[in-house]
């Protein structure tokens, strides 16, 4: 090895082998991981799961029947998700993001490398779509992080505008409209 050469350990340290694909009840148990994750519910709409049970129910209501949602892989094994929900009728433009990632691999760059391998497909699948948008908590800076970094403008603060755990909360909003993404 050279000097100065930095040496990967094998299995370890590489994040690249990022990929999208649909998510399924097989699924579960790699679900449960960040499910039943505190740190990872504290922002989301959703509370803490605390049995199979509730999984299995949203994996069959939610995930089965869910227009656009997508299990994040590294190196094929699922450790988070990804989806874009439409709106309906004279909000058909617009359709809103959202994601999750086991907090084990937190902080070295899935969520941007994620968020940006939709943007990329999902004004192609979906031509009618003009506008993705996202909705944050303000205590959430990561997650600002990773829309920023995505190409995302940030819009303003929406004040009191969402009751996450019991609290009223302001939230950002971001957008990232077609007419912005280069297709390659
Ligand atoms: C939000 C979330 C998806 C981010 O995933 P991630 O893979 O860690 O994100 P990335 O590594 O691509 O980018 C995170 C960025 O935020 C920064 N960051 C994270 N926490 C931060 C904090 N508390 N203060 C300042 N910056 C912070 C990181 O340093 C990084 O920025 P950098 O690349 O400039 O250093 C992940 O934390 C998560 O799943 N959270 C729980 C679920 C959630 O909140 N989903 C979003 C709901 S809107």
């Amino acid at each position: 090895m050279m000097q100065n050469e930095i040496q990967l350990k094998p299995e370890e340290d590489d994040y690249s082998d990022i990929s999208l694909r649909p998510m399924d009840v097989d699924d579960i148990d790699d679900f449960m991981v960040w499910a039943t994750d505190d740190k990872v519910s504290q922002y989301c709409s959703w509370s803490t799961y605390t049995s199979k049970e509730q999984a299995m129910n949203y994996m069959t209501n939610i995930v089965a029947p869910h227009p656009w949602l997508r299990a994040i892989c590294l190196k094929n094994r699922v450790i988070g998700s990804i989806s874009v929900t439409p709106f309906q009728g004279n909000d058909a433009c617009r359709g809103e993001l959202g994601y999750v990632l086991a907090s084990k691999y937190w902080g070295k760059g899935i969520a941007t490398r994620a968020v940006k391998m939709v943007a990329s497909v999902i004004f192609v699948e979906w031509p009618h779509l003009e506008r993705l948008e996202a909705l944050v908590d303000v205590a959430n800076v990561g997650s600002q992080r990773v829309l920023m970094k995505a190409g995302f403008e940030r819009e303003g603060v929406l004040r009191k505008y969402r009751i996450l755990k019991g609290r009223t909360r302001d939230m950002v909003i971001f957008s990232l409209l077609s007419s912005e993404v280069t297709q390659s």
